[in-house]
C-alpha cells in the first residue's frame, strides 16, 4: 500500500495549474492587501514609511515606474489618484524613464510597482530617481526584495507568492495598494472629505465578493468563448478610461500564454487606425464602462462596438449586469456586477485572465511556464 504523493499537485492546492490557483486567489489578494491599513480612528496607514507626513503633503507630482503587468496597474492608479488627489500622475515604463533624463524634484513622488521586487529595469529607474533627490515608494509583493529595500517607503501587496509567470493576483493586489496610496494622499493633503474616503474604502472592501461572483458565475461563459476562439489568429482589445489599461492587460495575458497575436487599444483610437484591422469574424473584446455616472463614455464605447459590428467583427463585451446595449450588440458578454467605475478594473480583468488561461490550455500550452518568458527579469 503506497500513497502517491505529488508535491507539485499539493502546492497547487488541487488546481490544475498555478495560474488556476492564483486567479482564484484574486479575491483574497485584494482583501489581504486592504487588511490592516486602517487604524482605530479609521485613518489609513502605510507599512514601512520613511517619508514624513509633511513631505507627503508637499508632493505635487507622481511618476509611476514599472514594467509589464505592473505598469498597467500603474495606469489604472493614475485615473483614481488624479481624480482623488488632484495632482498629475505620469506612468512610465521603467526602462524608458531611466534613459530619458526625466524631470524630478524633491516634491515628486516616484512609485515603483513590482511583484517580484527584483526587476532590474525598475530597480535602475528607482536608483536614478533617488539620485535626483526624489522620494520613492515601492508597491511590492515579495517581502524584503531589492526594490522595497532601496525605497523610502513600502506598501506591500499581500497577494502571497505568485508562481505562474503570467501575473494575475498580484495585478489586482497592486491596483488595490495604489488605491490605498491614493486615499492616503487624499487624507494627508485634505483633497477628499473624511466620509468620502470612508465611502470609497467601503466600496473597495466590497470588491473581493464581486470578484468571487465573477469566478462563480462567469467561468462557463468564458470557457465557451475560448472554445469558440481557440483558432483565432489575432484578438483586439479595446477600452476607454480605466477600461483602457484593462484592455492592454487582457491583450498582454493572451499573447503571453496563448501566443495569440493581440493588441490593446484605447477605444477612441479605433477610427484613427485599428479599425483597418477589422474584417469578417475578427474577434474584438470591448471593456464597456458602466452606464451611470460617465454616461458619455458608455455611449462612445457602444458606438465603437456598432462600428466594428458593421464590419462583421465577432464581439466579446465585458459589461455591467443589465447593460442592454452590450446584450444587443455583443456575441458574448462577460458580466460584471455593479461597482464604481474607478474600481471596475478589479473585476473586469478577471474574466480576461480566465480567458487567456482557457485559450492557452485549449491550444495545449503550459500556462504556468510560457515560452521565452521569465517570472522575474533581473537583467537590464
Ligand atoms: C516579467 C513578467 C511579467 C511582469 C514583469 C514585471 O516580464 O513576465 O509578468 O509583469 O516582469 O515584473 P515585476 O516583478 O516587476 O512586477
Amino acid at each position: 500500500y503506497t500513497i502517491d504523493w505529488d508535491a507539485s499537485a499539493a502546492e497547487k492546492g488541487g488546481w490544475e495549474s498555478f495560474m488556476d490557483k492564483e486567479i482564484h486567489e484574486d479575491p483574497a489578494a485584494v482583501q489581504r492587501t486592504l487588511l490592516g491599513r486602517l487604524d482605530a480612528h479609521g485613518d489609513i496607514n502605510l507599512d514601512e514609511v520613511r517619508i514624513e507626513e509633511h513631505d507627503f503633503k508637499a508632493i505635487d507630482k507622481i511618476i509611476v515606474i514599472a514594467c509589464g503587468t505592473a505598469a498597467y496597474a500603474g495606469q489604472v492608479a493614475r485615473y483614481a489618484i488624479e481624480h482623488w488627489v488632484r495632482i498629475p500622475v505620469e506612468v512610465e515604463l521603467a526602462h524608458e524613464f531611466r534613459y530619458r533624463d526625466p524631470i524630478l524634484t524633491p516634491r515628486t513622488l516616484v512609485v515603483a510597482i513590482s511583484q517580484s521586487g527584483e526587476t532590474m529595469d525598475t530597480l535602475m529607474a528607482l536608483r536614478h530617481a533617488r539620485e535626483q533627490g526624489s522620494k520613492v515608494l515601492a508597491i511590492c509583493n515579495a517581502q524584503g526584495a531589492s526594490i522595497p529595500r532601496e525605497s523610502d517607503a513600502v506598501l506591500y501587496t499581500h497577494a502571497g507568492p505568485e508562481v505562474a509567470v503570467a501575473s494575475t493576483k498580484a495585478f489586482v493586489a497592486q491596483i488595490t495598494a495604489a488605491y490605498v496610496l491614493g486615499l492616503y494622499l487624499a487624507q494627508v493633503k485634505g483633497t477628499m472629505y473624511r466620509d468620502e474616503i470612508q465611502t470609497t474604502l467601503d466600496a473597495l472592501k466590497a470588491m473581493p465578493a464581486k470578484i468571487q461572483w465573477i469566478l462563480d458565475t462567469q467561468t462557463k461563459t468564458v470557457h465557451a468563448a475560448a472554445a469558440q476562439m481557440a483558432d483565432a489568429r489575432s484578438v483586439l482589445f479595446l477600452g476607454r478610461h480605466v477600461g483602457y489599461p484593462v484592455a492592454m492587460e487582457g491583450a498582454l495575458k493572451l499573447k503571453e500564454i496563448a501566443y495569440t497575436f493581440t493588441e490593446g487599444f484605447a477605444a477612441g483610437e479605433l477610427k484613427h487606425g485599428p479599425i483597418a484591422l477589422v474584417d469578417e469574424g475578427e474577434p474584438v473584446v470591448f471593456i464597456v464602462p458602466p452606464e451611470r455616472g460617465r454616461d458619455v463614455l458608455h455611449a462612445k464605447v457602444v458606438s465603437g462596438i456598432e462600428e466594428v459590428k458593421a464590419r462583421g467583427a465577432f464581439i466579446i463585451a465585458v459589461a455591467e449586469e443589465g447593460d442592454r446595449d452590450a446584450q444587443r450588440y455583443a456575441d458574448i458578454v462577460f458580466w460584471r456586477p455593479k461597482c464604481p467605475t474607478l474600481l471596475s478594473p478589479l473585476v473586469d480583468v478577471v474574466p480576461l485572465q480566465l480567458f487567456a488561461m482557457d485559450m492557452a490550455k485549449l491550444k495545449g500550452y503550459d500556462v504556468d511556464k510560457p515560452r521565452n518568458l521569465a517570472k522575474s527579469v533581473t537583467v537590464e
